[in-house]
């Protein structure tokens, strides 16, 4: 009984994504018909189904455009694929993963990718990273070095045998295997790795910091939902923002803490609170990674930009019929807001699937 309620959920679902999916590949009636009844004698006889490459391909590429989260939808359709569902082994995984940065970095024209690995029910290998490329975050005597963000995974991999070397930014091995098992830990080649040194083009004391950031935001702790069949392993990039690293990773108090810093270098009297030295010194703090960025021919957006490019997604949703779904609290960008046009709108935070989901950690955080 219970099996067969759940059977009868899967071919739902399964339905639903293949309808949605077919209709927009500009498939017909027939097709369609076809498909759902092999893929209901499938699960009829092996309890789940596989998807075609055409199907992840289109259902990954839906998942981001369902991303409530997400302001740089506008690029779905151009989101790469790397079919790896053959991969059975640690190593191979981490091979396709080498692969994968290579091919999203590209010399730092940044391109949008994911890479599928087997489908949960197939195998509960999970990448152990919440990024691929991320720093390590240590407590040394009481005081933060690093990424605080990354406290918990980092003693993971110091139980591993992995040692960083202490330092604010020790990119951190890259973390395979099933749950609750014994994973194994590898380093990332060098070109594999790719970084940028963020200094200001008007305060040369900021370069001397020593902050950097990583070129590639590559998730890779989430899963891939399509058609009801999970992707426990499914690690996807775009490129930054540049308020991500510059309003958030940078400047939150308990990650890198650096607008104090910025007011020191830009002379800023901190005495007061009315001299809004903070959102001085965070402007030009995310002037400098704009900056940077651009320097170092790596591709990243400004917000403005970036939120413009939303309107555009917006109103091509629109034209094809489709609602757009839009978690406000996450689209609008930590500095000034309400100079995009997403601040002064409201959005439905509807989960629509195909989509993206938080799952749990392999290891107890
Ligand atoms: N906000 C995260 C970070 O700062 C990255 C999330 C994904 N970002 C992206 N632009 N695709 O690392």
């Amino acid at each position: 009984m219970e099996k067969l309620t759940e059977s009868t959920l899967l071919v739902e679902e399964a339905a639903h994504f293949i309808e949605t999916c077919y209709v927009e590949l500009g498939k017909s009636e027939q097709e369609i018909r076809r498909r759902v009844a092999e893929i209901e004698r499938e699960i009829d006889s092996t309890g789940s189904y596989l998807h075609t490459k055409e199907e992840l391909q289109h259902g990954a590429r839906m998942a981001w455009r369902n991303n409530n989260r997400c302001i740089g939808r506008l690029f779905w359709q151009t989101l790469e694929i790397f079919d790896e569902r053959e991969a059975e082994t640690e190593e191979q995984v981490f091979s396709a993963i080498v692969r994968h940065l290579r091919f999203a970095f590209n010399g730092g024209q940044i391109r949008p990718a994911i890479t599928v690995f087997k489908q949960s029910d197939q195998s509960g290998m999970r990448i152990w990273n919440h990024q691929l490329l991320r720093y390590a975050g240590y407590e040394q005597g009481g005081r933060l070095v690093g990424d605080s963000s990354s406290l918990a995974f980092t003693k993971q991999c110091e139980a591993l045998g992995w040692r960083g070397a202490g330092s604010g930014f020790d990119l951190l091995p890259v973390v395979i295997g099933e749950a609750g098992k014994q994973p194994k830990w590898f380093e990332l080649p060098d070109d594999a790795k790719p970084e940028v040194a963020i200094g200001h083009p008007d305060w040369p004391e900021m370069a001397e910091l020593g902050v950097k950031w990583y070129a590639v935001p590559l998730i890779s702790d989430m899963k891939l939902e399509i058609g009801g069949i999970e992707y426990g392993m499914a690690p996807f990039n775009g490129w930054y923002m540049g308020t991500e690293i510059g309003a958030r990773n940078l400047a939150d108090e308990d990650r890198y803490d650096l607008l104090p810093t910025m007011a020191k270098i830009m002379g800023l009297d901190t005495g007061s609170q009315r001299t809004l030295w903070k959102d001085k010194a965070l402007v030009e703090l995310n002037v400098a990674v704009l900056e940077s960025f651009a320097e170092a021919g790596v591709t990243i957006v400004d917000h403005h930009t970036a939120a413009k490019q939303f309107r555009n997604f917006e109103k091509i949703e629109e034209r094809e019929g489709r609602k757009v779904t839009g978690n406000w609290a996450w689209l609008i960008p930590p500095v000034s807001p309400a100079t995009t046009h997403i601040f002064h709108k409201p959005y439905k935070n509807d989960v629509v699937k195909p989509n993206y989901f938080y799952q749990q950690a392999p290891y107890g955080e």
